[in-house]
Protein backbone atom coordinates (compact mmCIF):
# COMPACT_ATOMS: atom_id res chain seq x y z
CA UNK A 1 0.00 0.00 0.00
CA UNK A 2 2.93 2.36 -0.92
CA UNK A 3 4.39 4.96 1.91
CA UNK A 4 3.86 4.81 5.34
CA UNK A 5 1.75 8.14 6.05
CA UNK A 6 1.49 10.23 9.41
CA UNK A 7 -2.05 9.61 10.72
CA UNK A 8 -3.46 12.36 12.50
CA UNK A 9 -5.78 11.08 15.13
CA UNK A 10 -7.90 14.64 15.72
CA UNK A 11 -8.38 17.16 13.53
CA UNK A 12 -5.80 19.65 14.18
CA UNK A 13 -5.85 23.51 13.65
CA UNK A 14 -3.48 24.99 11.15
CA UNK A 15 -0.80 26.46 13.59
CA UNK A 16 -0.23 22.74 15.00
CA UNK A 17 1.10 20.89 11.41
CA UNK A 18 2.59 22.79 8.96
CA UNK A 19 1.10 21.57 5.35
CA UNK A 20 4.88 19.43 4.71
CA UNK A 21 3.57 17.48 7.93
CA UNK A 22 0.42 16.53 6.64
CA UNK A 23 -0.27 13.12 5.66
CA UNK A 24 1.93 12.52 2.46
CA UNK A 25 -0.29 12.50 -0.32
CA UNK A 26 0.45 9.48 -2.67
CA UNK A 27 -1.20 8.23 -5.57
CA UNK A 28 0.69 4.55 -5.26
CA UNK A 29 -2.26 4.27 -2.90
CA UNK A 30 -3.67 1.52 -4.78
CA UNK A 31 -6.13 1.48 -2.26
CA UNK A 32 -8.42 3.37 -3.73
CA UNK A 33 -7.75 2.40 -7.14
CA UNK A 34 -8.33 -1.07 -6.51
CA UNK A 35 -11.24 0.18 -4.48
CA UNK A 36 -12.72 1.58 -7.47
CA UNK A 37 -12.21 -0.99 -9.97
CA UNK A 38 -13.83 -3.12 -7.74
CA UNK A 39 -16.92 -0.24 -6.66
CA UNK A 40 -17.29 1.83 -9.25
CA UNK A 41 -20.82 2.92 -10.75
CA UNK A 42 -21.12 1.83 -14.02
CA UNK A 43 -21.97 5.52 -15.53
CA UNK A 44 -22.36 6.43 -19.19
CA UNK A 45 -19.85 8.47 -19.10
CA UNK A 46 -17.68 6.51 -18.43
CA UNK A 47 -17.47 4.35 -21.36
CA UNK A 48 -16.34 6.65 -23.31
CA UNK A 49 -12.76 8.56 -23.88
CA UNK A 50 -14.20 11.01 -26.35
CA UNK A 51 -14.08 14.47 -25.62
CA UNK A 52 -17.08 15.93 -26.60
CA UNK A 53 -18.96 13.21 -24.71
CA UNK A 54 -16.56 13.53 -21.55
CA UNK A 55 -17.05 17.81 -22.04
CA UNK A 56 -21.08 17.51 -21.70
CA UNK A 57 -21.21 14.90 -19.04
CA UNK A 58 -18.82 16.74 -16.62
CA UNK A 59 -21.09 20.36 -17.79
CA UNK A 60 -23.90 18.29 -16.46
CA UNK A 61 -22.69 17.13 -13.01
CA UNK A 62 -21.37 20.44 -12.76
CA UNK A 63 -24.74 20.67 -10.80
CA UNK A 64 -27.02 18.15 -11.27
CA UNK A 65 -27.44 15.08 -9.58
CA UNK A 66 -25.68 11.88 -11.52
CA UNK A 67 -29.19 10.24 -11.78
CA UNK A 68 -31.04 13.07 -13.90
CA UNK A 69 -27.49 12.80 -15.68
CA UNK A 70 -28.03 9.36 -16.32
CA UNK A 71 -31.59 9.79 -17.84
CA UNK A 72 -31.00 12.87 -20.07
CA UNK A 73 -27.38 11.77 -21.30
CA UNK A 74 -28.52 9.47 -24.33
CA UNK A 75 -31.44 12.09 -25.39
CA UNK A 76 -28.54 14.99 -25.53
CA UNK A 77 -26.39 13.12 -28.19
CA UNK A 78 -29.29 11.86 -30.65
CA UNK A 79 -30.36 15.49 -30.96
CA UNK A 80 -26.54 16.67 -31.02
CA UNK A 81 -24.43 13.85 -32.12
CA UNK A 82 -20.97 16.49 -32.20
CA UNK A 83 -20.23 19.22 -31.74
CA UNK A 84 -20.76 20.58 -35.49
CA UNK A 85 -24.52 20.09 -35.11
CA UNK A 86 -24.60 21.69 -31.63
CA UNK A 87 -23.02 24.70 -32.72
CA UNK A 88 -24.99 24.60 -35.95
CA UNK A 89 -28.36 24.76 -33.74
CA UNK A 90 -30.39 27.89 -32.13
CA UNK A 91 -30.25 28.91 -29.03
CA UNK A 92 -33.63 28.22 -28.43
CA UNK A 93 -32.76 24.22 -28.94
CA UNK A 94 -30.24 24.11 -26.81
CA UNK A 95 -32.23 25.34 -24.10
CA UNK A 96 -34.87 23.11 -24.92
CA UNK A 97 -32.46 19.82 -24.59
CA UNK A 98 -31.54 21.22 -21.30
CA UNK A 99 -34.77 21.39 -19.89
CA UNK A 100 -34.75 19.96 -16.36
CA UNK A 101 -31.19 19.84 -15.87
CA UNK A 102 -31.45 23.41 -14.18
CA UNK A 103 -28.89 26.14 -14.05
CA UNK A 104 -29.07 27.27 -17.58
CA UNK A 105 -25.97 28.87 -17.77
CA UNK A 106 -24.24 25.93 -18.57
CA UNK A 107 -26.83 25.69 -21.22
CA UNK A 108 -25.51 29.05 -23.15
CA UNK A 109 -21.72 27.95 -22.30
CA UNK A 110 -22.20 25.21 -24.21
CA UNK A 111 -23.59 26.73 -26.87
CA UNK A 112 -21.04 28.98 -26.97
CA UNK A 113 -17.80 26.45 -26.65
CA UNK A 114 -19.02 24.44 -29.38
CA UNK A 115 -18.91 28.01 -31.81
CA UNK A 116 -15.49 28.64 -30.31
CA UNK A 117 -14.64 24.72 -31.09
CA UNK A 118 -15.75 25.37 -34.77
CA UNK A 119 -14.64 28.57 -35.73
CA UNK A 120 -11.43 28.23 -33.62
CA UNK A 121 -10.37 24.82 -33.44
CA UNK A 122 -11.90 23.81 -37.03
CA UNK A 123 -14.32 21.49 -35.00
CA UNK A 124 -11.94 19.49 -32.98
CA UNK A 125 -12.28 19.60 -28.95
CA UNK A 126 -8.69 21.00 -28.07
CA UNK A 127 -6.07 18.87 -26.52
CA UNK A 128 -3.58 21.67 -24.72
CA UNK A 129 -4.69 22.20 -21.09
CA UNK A 130 -4.67 26.17 -21.46
CA UNK A 131 -6.82 25.99 -24.83
CA UNK A 132 -9.25 23.71 -23.07
CA UNK A 133 -9.71 25.71 -19.74
CA UNK A 134 -10.24 28.64 -22.50
CA UNK A 135 -13.89 27.49 -23.40
CA UNK A 136 -16.86 28.88 -22.17
CA UNK A 137 -17.86 27.19 -18.73
CA UNK A 138 -14.66 25.16 -18.25
CA UNK A 139 -12.85 25.88 -15.20
CA UNK A 140 -9.81 24.35 -13.38
CA UNK A 141 -11.11 21.19 -12.35
CA UNK A 142 -13.54 20.75 -15.31
CA UNK A 143 -10.41 21.19 -17.77
CA UNK A 144 -9.31 18.83 -14.91
CA UNK A 145 -11.82 16.36 -15.67
CA UNK A 146 -11.52 16.36 -19.82
CA UNK A 147 -8.16 16.23 -19.85
CA UNK A 148 -7.05 13.61 -17.77
CA UNK A 149 -10.32 11.41 -18.79
CA UNK A 150 -9.47 11.96 -22.40
CA UNK A 151 -6.12 12.29 -22.90
CA UNK A 152 -4.40 11.19 -19.46
CA UNK A 153 -2.67 14.61 -18.99
CA UNK A 154 -1.87 14.76 -15.26
CA UNK A 155 -4.29 17.44 -13.95
CA UNK A 156 -6.22 17.07 -10.96
CA UNK A 157 -10.04 17.54 -10.64
CA UNK A 158 -10.72 19.22 -7.74
CA UNK A 159 -15.10 19.74 -7.46
CA UNK A 160 -16.72 19.96 -4.06
CA UNK A 161 -16.52 15.94 -3.62
CA UNK A 162 -13.04 15.87 -4.10
CA UNK A 163 -12.24 19.09 -1.64
CA UNK A 164 -14.27 17.22 1.56
CA UNK A 165 -12.11 13.83 0.36
CA UNK A 166 -8.72 15.98 1.03
CA UNK A 167 -9.85 17.97 3.25
CA UNK A 168 -10.70 15.36 6.14
CA UNK A 169 -8.12 13.15 4.56
CA UNK A 170 -5.85 15.91 5.88
CA UNK A 171 -7.66 16.37 8.85
CA UNK A 172 -8.73 19.83 7.95
CA UNK A 173 -5.31 21.32 7.93
CA UNK A 174 -3.92 22.77 4.72
CA UNK A 175 -7.53 23.67 3.56
CA UNK A 176 -7.28 26.90 1.71
CA UNK A 177 -7.81 27.09 -2.02
CA UNK A 178 -4.19 27.06 -3.13
CA UNK A 179 -3.13 24.14 -0.52
CA UNK A 180 -5.95 21.76 -1.86
CA UNK A 181 -5.05 22.37 -5.45
CA UNK A 182 -1.17 21.77 -4.36
CA UNK A 183 -2.48 18.20 -2.74
CA UNK A 184 -4.57 17.11 -5.95
CA UNK A 185 -1.32 18.49 -7.99
CA UNK A 186 1.08 16.38 -6.05
CA UNK A 187 -1.47 13.34 -5.62
CA UNK A 188 -1.57 13.43 -9.36
CA UNK A 189 1.89 13.84 -10.34
CA UNK A 190 2.49 10.48 -8.56
CA UNK A 191 -0.49 8.99 -10.31
CA UNK A 192 0.34 6.02 -12.72
CA UNK A 193 -3.15 6.54 -14.09
CA UNK A 194 -4.09 10.36 -13.30
CA UNK A 195 -7.76 9.37 -15.33
CA UNK A 196 -8.18 6.24 -12.81
CA UNK A 197 -7.22 8.27 -10.18
CA UNK A 198 -9.73 11.61 -10.37
CA UNK A 199 -12.53 8.82 -10.99
CA UNK A 200 -11.73 7.46 -7.87
CA UNK A 201 -11.69 10.52 -5.60
CA UNK A 202 -14.50 11.83 -7.19
CA UNK A 203 -16.59 8.18 -6.76
CA UNK A 204 -14.97 8.26 -2.92
CA UNK A 205 -16.64 11.75 -2.48
CA UNK A 206 -19.93 10.75 -3.92
CA UNK A 207 -20.31 7.00 -2.41
CA UNK A 208 -18.59 7.03 0.69
CA UNK A 209 -17.39 10.12 2.20
CA UNK A 210 -20.69 11.88 1.91
CA UNK A 211 -21.50 15.34 3.32
CA UNK A 212 -23.22 14.48 6.36
CA UNK A 213 -21.89 11.19 6.55
CA UNK A 214 -18.97 9.13 6.12
CA UNK A 215 -18.72 5.56 5.53
CA UNK A 216 -15.06 5.17 7.15
CA UNK A 217 -15.88 1.20 7.66
CA UNK A 218 -16.40 1.09 4.28
CA UNK A 219 -13.31 3.61 3.00
CA UNK A 220 -10.45 1.85 0.85
CA UNK A 221 -8.48 4.92 2.93
CA UNK A 222 -9.48 4.97 6.16
CA UNK A 223 -6.16 3.60 7.57
CA UNK A 224 -4.40 7.18 6.29
CA UNK A 225 -7.25 9.33 7.13
CA UNK A 226 -7.09 11.80 9.47
CA UNK A 227 -10.57 12.26 9.89
CA UNK A 228 -11.86 8.54 9.74
CA UNK A 229 -14.12 7.41 12.31
CA UNK A 230 -14.27 10.68 14.20
CA UNK A 231 -17.82 11.92 15.32
CA UNK A 232 -19.77 12.95 12.95
CA UNK A 233 -19.76 16.68 13.92
CA UNK A 234 -15.80 16.63 12.86
CA UNK A 235 -16.32 15.89 9.77
CA UNK A 236 -20.13 17.03 8.86
CA UNK A 237 -20.74 19.74 6.27
CA UNK A 238 -21.86 23.10 6.95
CA UNK A 239 -25.06 23.22 5.46
CA UNK A 240 -25.42 26.47 3.30
CA UNK A 241 -27.81 29.18 4.04
CA UNK A 242 -31.11 29.20 1.70
CA UNK A 243 -32.85 32.29 0.96
CA UNK A 244 -36.83 32.88 0.27
CA UNK A 245 -37.64 34.64 -2.73
CA UNK A 246 -41.43 35.69 -3.47
CA UNK A 247 -42.48 36.03 -6.64
CA UNK A 248 -45.94 36.69 -8.16
CA UNK A 249 -46.76 34.49 -11.55
CA UNK A 250 -48.94 36.53 -14.01
CA UNK A 251 -50.90 33.47 -15.90
CA UNK A 252 -52.33 35.68 -18.50
CA UNK A 253 -54.39 33.13 -20.87
CA UNK A 254 -56.81 33.12 -24.08
CA UNK A 255 -58.69 29.88 -25.10
CA UNK A 256 -57.62 30.55 -28.55
CA UNK A 257 -53.88 31.38 -28.15
CA UNK A 258 -53.21 30.40 -25.24
CA UNK A 259 -50.38 31.55 -22.26
CA UNK A 260 -48.39 34.77 -22.41
CA UNK A 261 -44.88 33.79 -21.86
CA UNK A 262 -41.70 36.48 -21.28
CA UNK A 263 -38.03 35.45 -22.41
CA UNK A 264 -36.23 35.97 -18.84
CA UNK A 265 -32.88 38.56 -18.86
CA UNK A 266 -29.90 37.36 -19.58
CA UNK A 267 -28.86 37.89 -15.63
CA UNK A 268 -30.46 36.06 -13.00
CA UNK A 269 -32.68 33.24 -12.01
CA UNK A 270 -33.64 30.90 -15.18
CA UNK A 271 -31.81 33.52 -17.34
CA UNK A 272 -32.95 32.95 -21.06
CA UNK A 273 -35.80 30.55 -20.41
CA UNK A 274 -39.39 31.25 -21.20
CA UNK A 275 -41.81 31.93 -18.15
CA UNK A 276 -44.89 34.00 -18.02
CA UNK A 277 -44.19 37.83 -16.44
CA UNK A 278 -42.90 37.30 -13.02
CA UNK A 279 -42.98 40.46 -10.31
CA UNK A 280 -40.93 39.71 -7.67
CA UNK A 281 -42.57 40.55 -4.40
CA UNK A 282 -40.97 42.66 -1.49
CA UNK A 283 -42.19 40.31 1.19
CA UNK A 284 -44.10 37.29 2.02
CA UNK A 285 -47.90 37.45 0.99
CA UNK A 286 -50.34 36.04 3.63
CA UNK A 287 -51.47 33.42 1.55
CA UNK A 288 -49.90 29.95 0.94
CA UNK A 289 -47.80 29.88 -2.79
CA UNK A 290 -48.89 27.78 -5.38
CA UNK A 291 -45.84 26.23 -5.50
CA UNK A 292 -42.62 25.82 -4.01
CA UNK A 293 -39.35 26.11 -6.19
CA UNK A 294 -36.31 25.13 -4.10
CA UNK A 295 -32.84 25.88 -5.88
CA UNK A 296 -29.66 25.84 -4.42
CA UNK A 297 -29.25 28.65 -2.52
CA UNK A 298 -32.61 30.08 -2.54
CA UNK A 299 -36.19 29.00 -2.34
CA UNK A 300 -38.83 30.23 -4.65
CA UNK A 301 -42.29 30.68 -3.20
CA UNK A 302 -44.73 31.44 -6.26
CA UNK A 303 -48.04 32.77 -6.07
CA UNK A 304 -50.23 32.43 -9.36
CA UNK A 305 -52.43 35.16 -10.30
CA UNK A 306 -54.76 35.66 -13.08
CA UNK A 307 -54.69 39.41 -14.19
CA UNK A 308 -58.12 40.54 -16.04
CA UNK A 309 -56.46 43.06 -18.51
CA UNK A 310 -54.61 41.96 -21.57
CA UNK A 311 -50.68 41.20 -21.26
CA UNK A 312 -48.35 44.42 -22.12
CA UNK A 313 -44.79 44.52 -22.84
CA UNK A 314 -42.42 41.64 -24.21
CA UNK A 315 -43.69 38.54 -24.44
CA UNK A 316 -45.48 36.05 -26.92
CA UNK A 317 -48.75 34.03 -27.08
CA UNK A 318 -47.43 30.27 -27.03
CA UNK A 319 -50.20 28.03 -27.47
CA UNK A 320 -48.42 25.09 -26.58
CA UNK A 321 -44.92 24.88 -24.06
CA UNK A 322 -43.31 22.25 -26.27
CA UNK A 323 -41.32 24.46 -28.29
CA UNK A 324 -40.19 26.78 -25.17
CA UNK A 325 -37.86 25.98 -22.53
CA UNK A 326 -39.57 26.26 -19.40
CA UNK A 327 -38.44 25.96 -16.03
CA UNK A 328 -39.21 22.97 -14.28
CA UNK A 329 -40.47 25.30 -11.34
CA UNK A 330 -43.03 26.82 -14.13
CA UNK A 331 -44.38 24.03 -15.07
CA UNK A 332 -45.30 22.19 -11.67
CA UNK A 333 -46.91 25.83 -11.23
CA UNK A 334 -48.81 25.66 -14.07
CA UNK A 335 -49.84 21.87 -13.71
CA UNK A 336 -51.38 22.92 -9.99
CA UNK A 337 -52.83 26.39 -11.54
CA UNK A 338 -54.47 23.77 -13.96
N1 LIG B 1 -19.30 14.33 -11.03
C1 LIG B 1 -18.53 15.10 -11.80
N2 LIG B 1 -17.87 14.36 -12.70
C2 LIG B 1 -18.24 13.08 -12.49
C3 LIG B 1 -17.92 11.87 -13.09
N3 LIG B 1 -17.10 11.83 -14.14
N4 LIG B 1 -18.50 10.75 -12.61
C4 LIG B 1 -19.34 10.81 -11.59
N5 LIG B 1 -19.68 11.93 -10.98
C5 LIG B 1 -19.14 13.06 -11.42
Amino acid sequence: MGNKHIALTKPCSRNELTVSLLPKPTSANLGLLGWYGRSRRDLPWRRTCEPYRIWISEIMLQQTQVKTVVGRYGAWFEQFPDVATLAAASEDAVFKAWEGLGYYRRARFIHQAAKNITSEHGGNFPHHFDEIMALPGIGRSTAGAIASFCFGMPAPVLDGNVKRVLKRWSGGCGSSERQLWSRAQQFIDEAHDPAGWNQAMMELGATICLPRRAECANCPVAADCASAFQPLEAVAAKRTKVSNLYWQVQLYSCPERGIWLRQRPEDGIWSGLWTPPIIELPAAPAAQPLYIHQLTHRRLHLYAVEPEEPPAGEGRWAESLHAYAVPTGIKRLLERAG
